[in-house]
Protein backbone atom coordinates (compact mmCIF):
# COMPACT_ATOMS: atom_id res chain seq x y z
CA UNK A 1 0.00 0.00 0.00
CA UNK A 2 1.26 3.54 -0.21
CA UNK A 3 3.15 5.55 2.39
CA UNK A 4 3.59 9.00 1.26
CA UNK A 5 2.41 8.26 -2.45
CA UNK A 6 5.23 5.28 -2.85
CA UNK A 7 4.27 1.39 -2.82
CA UNK A 8 5.67 -0.52 0.43
CA UNK A 9 4.84 -3.98 1.64
CA UNK A 10 5.56 -4.58 5.31
CA UNK A 11 8.41 -7.30 5.15
CA UNK A 12 11.00 -8.24 2.33
CA UNK A 13 14.35 -8.78 1.50
CA UNK A 14 17.06 -5.94 1.46
CA UNK A 15 17.48 -5.10 -2.10
CA UNK A 16 21.38 -6.25 -2.75
CA UNK A 17 21.56 -8.36 -0.02
CA UNK A 18 19.38 -11.18 0.83
CA UNK A 19 20.79 -12.02 3.90
CA UNK A 20 18.89 -9.38 5.63
CA UNK A 21 15.51 -8.72 5.97
CA UNK A 22 13.46 -5.54 6.27
CA UNK A 23 10.52 -4.61 7.80
CA UNK A 24 8.21 -1.44 8.64
CA UNK A 25 8.76 -0.90 12.56
CA UNK A 26 5.48 -0.64 13.58
CA UNK A 27 6.33 1.03 16.92
CA UNK A 28 7.23 5.16 16.19
CA UNK A 29 4.04 5.13 13.85
CA UNK A 30 2.17 7.15 13.08
CA UNK A 31 5.44 9.85 13.71
CA UNK A 32 7.91 8.16 12.44
CA UNK A 33 8.35 5.47 9.21
CA UNK A 34 11.34 3.89 10.35
CA UNK A 35 12.77 0.82 8.02
CA UNK A 36 14.19 -2.17 10.44
CA UNK A 37 17.10 -4.69 9.26
CA UNK A 38 16.89 -7.72 10.40
CA UNK A 39 19.43 -10.53 10.17
CA UNK A 40 19.14 -13.32 12.96
CA UNK A 41 16.62 -15.46 13.90
CA UNK A 42 16.44 -14.13 17.29
CA UNK A 43 15.83 -10.28 16.42
CA UNK A 44 13.50 -11.37 14.24
CA UNK A 45 12.15 -13.48 17.56
CA UNK A 46 12.55 -10.01 19.83
CA UNK A 47 10.87 -8.24 16.64
CA UNK A 48 7.58 -10.11 16.46
CA UNK A 49 7.56 -10.44 20.70
CA UNK A 50 8.39 -6.76 21.44
CA UNK A 51 5.60 -5.86 18.42
CA UNK A 52 7.83 -3.58 15.60
CA UNK A 53 5.81 -5.68 13.06
CA UNK A 54 2.42 -7.35 15.21
CA UNK A 55 -0.74 -8.98 13.11
CA UNK A 56 -1.96 -12.34 12.49
CA UNK A 57 -0.66 -12.13 8.61
CA UNK A 58 2.37 -10.09 9.31
CA UNK A 59 3.49 -12.30 12.11
CA UNK A 60 3.06 -15.63 10.02
CA UNK A 61 5.11 -13.65 7.01
CA UNK A 62 7.46 -12.54 9.64
CA UNK A 63 7.83 -16.42 11.03
CA UNK A 64 8.51 -17.29 7.49
CA UNK A 65 11.48 -15.12 7.14
CA UNK A 66 13.01 -15.85 10.12
CA UNK A 67 13.03 -19.71 9.31
CA UNK A 68 15.19 -18.55 6.74
CA UNK A 69 17.57 -16.57 8.68
CA UNK A 70 17.79 -19.36 10.60
CA UNK A 71 18.73 -21.88 7.86
CA UNK A 72 21.32 -19.23 6.56
CA UNK A 73 22.85 -19.33 10.12
CA UNK A 74 22.42 -23.46 11.13
CA UNK A 75 25.36 -25.25 11.00
CA UNK A 76 26.55 -26.07 7.23
CA UNK A 77 28.36 -29.18 7.86
CA UNK A 78 25.60 -31.88 8.71
CA UNK A 79 22.09 -32.33 7.77
CA UNK A 80 21.42 -33.73 11.10
CA UNK A 81 22.45 -30.95 12.80
CA UNK A 82 21.13 -28.17 10.30
CA UNK A 83 17.64 -29.59 10.88
CA UNK A 84 18.02 -29.71 14.54
CA UNK A 85 19.34 -25.99 14.64
CA UNK A 86 15.73 -25.18 12.36
CA UNK A 87 13.09 -26.74 14.57
CA UNK A 88 14.88 -24.93 17.63
CA UNK A 89 14.54 -21.70 15.42
CA UNK A 90 10.85 -22.93 15.26
CA UNK A 91 10.76 -23.32 18.82
CA UNK A 92 12.03 -19.58 19.51
CA UNK A 93 9.54 -18.40 17.32
CA UNK A 94 6.12 -19.93 18.87
CA UNK A 95 6.88 -18.50 21.79
CA UNK A 96 6.97 -15.49 20.87
CA UNK A 97 3.08 -14.68 20.54
CA UNK A 98 0.44 -17.19 21.42
CA UNK A 99 -2.69 -16.38 19.69
CA UNK A 100 -2.51 -15.60 16.62
CA UNK A 101 -2.04 -18.79 14.84
CA UNK A 102 -0.54 -17.97 11.45
CA UNK A 103 2.92 -18.12 13.31
CA UNK A 104 2.59 -21.92 14.40
CA UNK A 105 1.21 -22.92 10.32
CA UNK A 106 3.93 -20.80 9.02
CA UNK A 107 6.54 -22.33 11.27
CA UNK A 108 5.07 -25.75 10.51
CA UNK A 109 4.99 -25.10 6.73
CA UNK A 110 8.55 -23.78 6.62
CA UNK A 111 9.67 -26.80 8.67
CA UNK A 112 8.28 -29.41 6.15
CA UNK A 113 9.60 -27.18 2.64
CA UNK A 114 12.69 -27.62 4.24
CA UNK A 115 12.88 -31.04 5.82
CA UNK A 116 11.67 -32.18 1.86
CA UNK A 117 14.38 -30.62 0.27
CA UNK A 118 17.82 -32.61 -0.66
CA UNK A 119 21.18 -31.19 0.89
CA UNK A 120 21.79 -27.83 2.64
CA UNK A 121 21.59 -25.68 -0.22
CA UNK A 122 18.64 -27.04 -1.15
CA UNK A 123 16.98 -27.20 2.31
CA UNK A 124 18.41 -22.77 2.30
CA UNK A 125 16.61 -22.34 -0.82
CA UNK A 126 13.46 -23.88 0.11
CA UNK A 127 13.32 -22.18 3.16
CA UNK A 128 13.64 -18.72 1.41
CA UNK A 129 11.18 -19.90 -1.09
CA UNK A 130 8.93 -20.92 1.44
CA UNK A 131 8.89 -17.42 2.62
CA UNK A 132 8.25 -15.71 -0.24
CA UNK A 133 5.46 -17.46 -0.67
CA UNK A 134 4.00 -17.29 2.67
CA UNK A 135 4.17 -13.39 2.12
CA UNK A 136 3.32 -13.48 -1.66
CA UNK A 137 0.16 -15.57 -0.80
CA UNK A 138 -0.87 -13.44 2.42
CA UNK A 139 -1.27 -10.27 0.11
CA UNK A 140 -3.12 -11.98 -2.49
CA UNK A 141 -5.74 -13.66 -0.23
CA UNK A 142 -6.10 -10.21 1.47
CA UNK A 143 -6.73 -8.38 -1.97
CA UNK A 144 -9.03 -11.48 -2.72
CA UNK A 145 -10.93 -10.55 0.79
CA UNK A 146 -11.44 -7.13 -0.41
CA UNK A 147 -13.07 -8.48 -3.89
CA UNK A 148 -15.36 -10.42 -1.53
CA UNK A 149 -16.15 -8.12 1.40
CA UNK A 150 -16.40 -4.83 -1.04
CA UNK A 151 -20.28 -7.06 -2.21
CA UNK A 152 -21.62 -6.36 0.94
CA UNK A 153 -20.61 -2.83 1.57
CA UNK A 154 -22.06 -2.29 -2.09
CA UNK A 155 -24.86 -3.43 -1.09
CA UNK A 156 -25.33 -1.14 2.08
CA UNK A 157 -24.48 1.21 -0.04
CA UNK A 158 -27.51 0.61 -2.67
CA UNK A 159 -29.69 0.28 0.12
CA UNK A 160 -28.76 3.95 1.82
CA UNK A 161 -28.89 5.59 -1.95
CA UNK A 162 -25.47 6.15 -2.61
CA UNK A 163 -25.56 8.06 0.98
CA UNK A 164 -22.16 7.19 3.19
CA UNK A 165 -21.80 3.86 4.81
CA UNK A 166 -20.12 3.94 7.66
CA UNK A 167 -18.22 0.72 8.97
CA UNK A 168 -16.79 0.31 12.59
CA UNK A 169 -13.43 -1.39 12.75
CA UNK A 170 -11.14 -2.73 15.84
CA UNK A 171 -7.94 -2.63 16.33
CA UNK A 172 -5.33 -2.91 13.20
CA UNK A 173 -6.25 -5.38 10.53
CA UNK A 174 -5.08 -3.14 7.65
CA UNK A 175 -1.95 -3.80 5.38
CA UNK A 176 0.70 -2.98 8.68
CA UNK A 177 -0.76 -6.37 10.00
CA UNK A 178 -0.23 -8.66 6.90
CA UNK A 179 2.01 -8.16 3.98
CA UNK A 180 -0.02 -6.07 1.84
CA UNK A 181 -4.06 -4.57 1.39
CA UNK A 182 -4.82 -6.15 5.30
CA UNK A 183 -8.21 -8.25 5.90
CA UNK A 184 -10.51 -5.86 7.79
CA UNK A 185 -9.47 -2.79 5.64
CA UNK A 186 -9.42 -4.72 2.10
CA UNK A 187 -13.34 -4.49 1.36
CA UNK A 188 -13.35 -0.78 2.37
CA UNK A 189 -10.22 0.04 0.18
CA UNK A 190 -11.81 -1.57 -2.60
CA UNK A 191 -14.89 -0.07 -1.85
CA UNK A 192 -12.88 3.19 -1.84
CA UNK A 193 -11.31 2.68 -5.15
CA UNK A 194 -14.57 2.28 -6.49
CA UNK A 195 -15.97 5.38 -5.51
CA UNK A 196 -18.27 4.75 -2.86
CA UNK A 197 -18.66 6.91 -0.14
CA UNK A 198 -17.40 5.10 3.05
CA UNK A 199 -16.57 6.37 6.30
CA UNK A 200 -14.76 4.36 9.45
CA UNK A 201 -14.96 4.58 12.83
CA UNK A 202 -11.79 3.78 14.25
CA UNK A 203 -11.73 2.40 17.76
CA UNK A 204 -8.33 3.55 19.66
CA UNK A 205 -7.57 -0.07 20.81
CA UNK A 206 -6.07 0.49 24.29
CA UNK A 207 -3.30 -0.27 25.71
CA UNK A 208 -1.31 -0.44 22.24
CA UNK A 209 -3.19 2.12 20.44
CA UNK A 210 -3.23 -0.35 16.84
CA UNK A 211 -6.13 2.15 16.05
CA UNK A 212 -5.31 5.01 16.85
CA UNK A 213 -1.84 4.86 15.66
CA UNK A 214 -2.21 2.45 12.80
CA UNK A 215 -5.75 1.96 11.31
CA UNK A 216 -5.98 5.83 11.05
CA UNK A 217 -2.62 6.15 9.70
CA UNK A 218 -2.82 3.96 6.65
CA UNK A 219 -6.58 4.99 5.89
CA UNK A 220 -5.00 8.37 6.15
CA UNK A 221 -2.41 7.72 3.79
CA UNK A 222 -5.11 6.25 0.99
CA UNK A 223 -7.33 9.17 1.44
CA UNK A 224 -10.09 7.31 3.36
CA UNK A 225 -12.44 9.46 5.58
CA UNK A 226 -12.43 8.16 9.19
CA UNK A 227 -12.86 9.30 12.90
CA UNK A 228 -10.60 8.07 15.77
CA UNK A 229 -13.09 6.86 18.73
CA UNK A 230 -12.29 5.45 21.92
CA UNK A 231 -12.83 2.24 23.18
CA UNK A 232 -16.45 2.67 24.64
CA UNK A 233 -17.92 4.81 22.16
CA UNK A 234 -19.23 2.06 19.49
CA UNK A 235 -22.07 0.73 21.46
CA UNK A 236 -23.70 4.65 21.75
CA UNK A 237 -23.12 4.81 17.57
CA UNK A 238 -25.02 2.04 17.05
CA UNK A 239 -28.04 2.82 19.23
CA UNK A 240 -28.34 6.04 17.05
CA UNK A 241 -28.07 4.66 13.69
CA UNK A 242 -24.51 5.79 12.69
CA UNK A 243 -22.88 2.50 12.16
CA UNK A 244 -23.57 0.34 9.16
CA UNK A 245 -21.92 -2.75 9.59
CA UNK A 246 -18.61 -4.19 11.69
CA UNK A 247 -15.78 -5.27 9.99
CA UNK A 248 -12.98 -6.87 12.25
CA UNK A 249 -9.86 -9.16 11.73
CA UNK A 250 -8.79 -12.34 13.57
CA UNK A 251 -6.37 -13.94 15.20
CA UNK A 252 -7.52 -17.25 15.54
CA UNK A 253 -10.88 -18.64 14.61
CA UNK A 254 -11.61 -21.61 15.24
CA UNK A 255 -13.41 -24.53 12.65
CA UNK A 256 -16.64 -24.10 14.29
CA UNK A 257 -16.54 -19.89 13.32
CA UNK A 258 -15.48 -18.67 17.45
CA UNK A 259 -13.21 -16.24 16.17
CA UNK A 260 -10.46 -14.98 18.44
CA UNK A 261 -9.58 -11.18 18.16
CA UNK A 262 -8.05 -8.16 19.71
CA UNK A 263 -9.13 -7.76 23.37
CA UNK A 264 -12.47 -5.87 23.64
CA UNK A 265 -13.93 -6.95 19.84
CA UNK A 266 -16.95 -9.09 22.13
CA UNK A 267 -18.10 -5.85 23.36
CA UNK A 268 -18.37 -4.54 20.14
CA UNK A 269 -20.01 -7.79 18.61
CA UNK A 270 -22.82 -7.66 21.77
CA UNK A 271 -23.43 -4.57 21.00
CA UNK A 272 -23.41 -5.16 17.23
CA UNK A 273 -26.37 -8.06 17.67
CA UNK A 274 -28.35 -5.53 20.13
CA UNK A 275 -29.12 -3.29 17.57
CA UNK A 276 -29.46 -4.88 14.62
CA UNK A 277 -25.47 -3.88 13.28
CA UNK A 278 -24.03 -7.02 10.58
CA UNK A 279 -20.58 -7.97 12.37
CA UNK A 280 -18.16 -9.50 9.74
CA UNK A 281 -14.63 -10.96 10.60
CA UNK A 282 -12.36 -11.02 7.71
CA UNK A 283 -9.09 -13.69 7.84
CA UNK A 284 -6.90 -15.67 5.56
CA UNK A 285 -7.35 -19.49 5.70
CA UNK A 286 -3.64 -19.40 7.90
CA UNK A 287 -5.86 -17.82 10.39
CA UNK A 288 -8.26 -20.96 10.89
CA UNK A 289 -7.52 -23.24 13.49
CA UNK A 290 -8.54 -26.53 12.09
CA UNK A 291 -7.97 -28.34 15.34
CA UNK A 292 -9.77 -25.92 17.66
CA UNK A 293 -13.49 -26.25 18.24
CA UNK A 294 -13.94 -24.28 20.78
CA UNK A 295 -13.19 -20.68 21.17
CA UNK A 296 -12.88 -20.44 24.54
CA UNK A 297 -10.03 -22.88 24.26
CA UNK A 298 -8.06 -20.23 22.11
CA UNK A 299 -5.08 -19.36 24.05
CA UNK A 300 -4.75 -15.91 25.12
CA UNK A 301 -1.81 -14.02 25.46
CA UNK A 302 -1.06 -11.66 28.49
CA UNK A 303 1.13 -9.16 28.16
CA UNK A 304 3.38 -6.69 30.56
CA UNK A 305 1.13 -4.63 32.51
CA UNK A 306 3.47 -1.62 31.79
CA UNK A 307 1.52 -1.75 28.61
CA UNK A 308 -1.38 -0.34 30.55
CA UNK A 309 0.21 1.76 33.24
CA UNK A 310 1.97 3.65 30.66
CA UNK A 311 1.06 5.49 27.14
CA UNK A 312 3.32 7.31 24.63
CA UNK A 313 3.15 9.71 22.01
CA UNK A 314 4.69 12.49 20.47
CA UNK A 315 5.53 15.91 22.53
CA UNK A 316 7.58 19.00 21.08
CA UNK A 317 8.79 16.32 18.19
CA UNK A 318 9.79 13.85 20.25
CA UNK A 319 8.25 10.45 21.68
CA UNK A 320 7.92 10.41 25.24
CA UNK A 321 6.75 8.00 27.46
CA UNK A 322 4.47 8.61 30.69
CA UNK A 323 2.83 7.13 33.78
CA UNK A 324 -1.06 7.24 33.76
CA UNK A 325 -2.06 5.02 36.86
CA UNK A 326 -0.90 5.29 40.46
CA UNK A 327 2.57 4.54 40.35
CA UNK A 328 2.16 1.32 42.59
CA UNK A 329 -1.27 0.21 40.93
CA UNK A 330 -1.07 -3.18 38.77
CA UNK A 331 -2.86 -3.72 35.75
CA UNK A 332 -3.92 -6.62 33.90
CA UNK A 333 -3.01 -7.28 30.35
CA UNK A 334 -5.15 -9.62 28.52
CA UNK A 335 -4.21 -9.10 24.76
CA UNK A 336 -7.33 -11.19 22.77
CA UNK A 337 -10.51 -12.48 23.33
CA UNK A 338 -12.75 -14.83 21.89
CA UNK A 339 -16.24 -13.64 19.77
CA UNK A 340 -18.87 -16.69 19.58
CA UNK A 341 -19.69 -17.45 16.22
CA UNK A 342 -23.57 -16.92 17.09
CA UNK A 343 -22.55 -13.43 17.45
CA UNK A 344 -20.94 -13.23 13.94
CA UNK A 345 -22.83 -12.40 10.61
CA UNK A 346 -20.66 -13.63 8.52
CA UNK A 347 -16.70 -14.51 7.78
CA UNK A 348 -14.99 -13.10 4.68
CA UNK A 349 -12.60 -15.26 3.43
CA UNK A 350 -9.76 -14.92 0.27
CA UNK A 351 -12.65 -17.53 -0.92
CA UNK A 352 -15.78 -15.69 -0.38
CA UNK A 353 -18.36 -15.36 2.63
CA UNK A 354 -19.67 -18.00 4.65
CA UNK A 355 -21.92 -18.27 7.59
CA UNK A 356 -19.48 -18.68 10.91
CA UNK A 357 -20.36 -22.40 11.65
CA UNK A 358 -18.40 -25.87 11.05
CA UNK A 359 -21.05 -26.40 7.87
CA UNK A 360 -20.02 -22.57 6.14
CA UNK A 361 -16.55 -22.60 6.80
CA UNK A 362 -16.76 -26.46 4.92
CA UNK A 363 -18.34 -25.17 2.57
CA UNK A 364 -15.32 -23.13 1.23
CA UNK A 365 -12.96 -25.25 2.77
CA UNK A 366 -14.23 -29.25 1.73
CA UNK A 367 -10.44 -30.82 1.62
CA UNK A 368 -10.68 -29.73 5.75
CA UNK A 369 -13.49 -31.89 6.01
CA UNK A 370 -12.77 -34.88 8.42
CA UNK A 371 -13.45 -38.30 7.23
O1 LIG B 1 -1.65 -7.63 19.13
P1 LIG B 1 -1.73 -7.44 17.63
O2 LIG B 1 -1.64 -6.02 17.21
O3 LIG B 1 -0.77 -8.34 16.90
O4 LIG B 1 -3.18 -7.96 17.31
C1 LIG B 1 -3.73 -7.83 16.03
C2 LIG B 1 -5.18 -7.93 16.05
O5 LIG B 1 -5.79 -8.45 16.95
C3 LIG B 1 -5.88 -7.34 14.90
O6 LIG B 1 -6.98 -6.65 15.32
C4 LIG B 1 -6.41 -8.25 13.89
O7 LIG B 1 -7.75 -8.26 13.83
C5 LIG B 1 -5.90 -9.59 13.82
S1 LIG B 1 -4.44 -9.50 12.97
C6 LIG B 1 -4.97 -9.02 11.48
Amino acid sequence: MRVHGEHYRTIWLMPGDQSVVQIIDQRPLPHHFVIEDLRTVDEMAVAIKDMHVRGAGLIGAAAGYGMYLAALHAPQGDEKAFMKALEAAGETLKATRPTAVNLEWAVRRQLAAIEAAAGIPGKIEAALSTAQLIADEDADFCRRIGDHGVHIIEEISRRKHGDVVNILTHCNAGWLAFVDYGTATAPIYAAHNRGLKVHVWVDETRPRNQGASLTAWELGQHGVPHTVIVDNVGGHLMQHGLVDMVITGSDRTTYTGDVGNKIGTYLKALAARDNNVPFYAALPSSTFDWEQRDGLQIPIEQRDGDEVRYITGLHDGELVTVLLTPEDSPAANYAFDVTPARLVTGLITERGICEASEEGILGLYPEKRRQ
